[in-house]
C-alpha cells in the first residue's frame, strides 16, 4: 500500500474528505505550516499524526521518517524549491479551484467569477516548481447560474473538489 502524506494551510475540508474516502492507500500524516489552522483540529479528530514544519529540510526529514511515496496537496499555501520537487517528481499532487492554464495562483474562484465567466471549474495536477503549471490530471466544470453570488460559485466548486479529488486519487494508487 501506497503511504500518503497531505499537505494544508488552513481549513482541510479536502483533507477531511480524503481521510473518510478510505482510499486504498496509508493516510500516514498531515503536514501543515500555520499552527492556527482548523485542520489541525479535523487531524485530531480522525486520528490522523500532523506535524507543522515549515522549512523544507525538516520537511524532507519528516517525510522520509513516515516513508511517503505520495504529496498530496490540498489547500497548501507554499510554493516547493526546484530540489524539493525534484525529489517527488510526479509523486506531488495538487488541487487547483480553476480550469487550468486560467487563473492560477490566488482567489482564482473570485477572480473568474469577477472576470464574467459562465463555467468555472477544478483542476487536479502533479506540482512543478511553477505556481499551478503542471500537468493536469483531471478537471471538472460547474455552470455559473445567472443569478449566483460568489458564495454560491465557490460552495458548487468545493462540492466538486470533494467528489473529485478522493476519485482522481483512487485512480492515480
Ligand atoms: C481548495 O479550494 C483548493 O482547491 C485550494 O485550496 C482550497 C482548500 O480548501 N488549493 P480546504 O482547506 O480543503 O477546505
Amino acid at each position: 500500500m501506497k503511504r500518503l502524506a497531505i499537505f494544508a494551510s488552513g481549513n482541510g475540508s479536502n483533507f477531511e474528505v480524503i481521510v473518510n474516502a478510505n482510499l486504498n492507500c496509508e493516510i500516514c500524516l498531515l503536514v501543515c505550516n500555520n499552527r492556527n489552522a482548523y485542520v489541525l483540529k479535523r487531524a485530531k479528530k480522525l486520528g490522523i499524526d500532523y506535524k507543522v514544519v515549515e522549512d523544507e529540510e525538516e520537511i524532507l526529514k519528516v517525510l522520509a521518517n513516515y516513508s511517503i511515496d505520495l504529496v498530496v496537496l490540498a489547500g497548501y499555501m507554499k510554493i516547493f524549491s526546484p530540489s524539493f520537487v525534484n525529489k517527488f517528481e510526479r509523486r506531488i499532487i495538487n488541487i487547483h479551484p480553476s480550469l487550468l492554464p486560467n487563473y492560477r495562483g490566488l482567489n482564482a474562484i473570485e477572480r473568474a467569477f469577477n472576470s464574467g465567466e459562465k463555467e468555472i471549474g477544478v483542476s487536479i495536477h502533479y506540482v512543478d516548481s511553477g505556481v499551478d503549471t503542471g500537468e493536469v490530471i483531471a478537471s471538472g466544470v460547474i455552470q455559473v447560474g445567472e443569478n449566483d453570488s460568489l458564495e454560491d460559485v465557490e460552495k458548487k466548486v468545493h462540492e466538486l473538489e470533494h467528489f473529485m479529488y478522493p476519485k482522481i486519487l483512487e485512480e492515480i494508487l
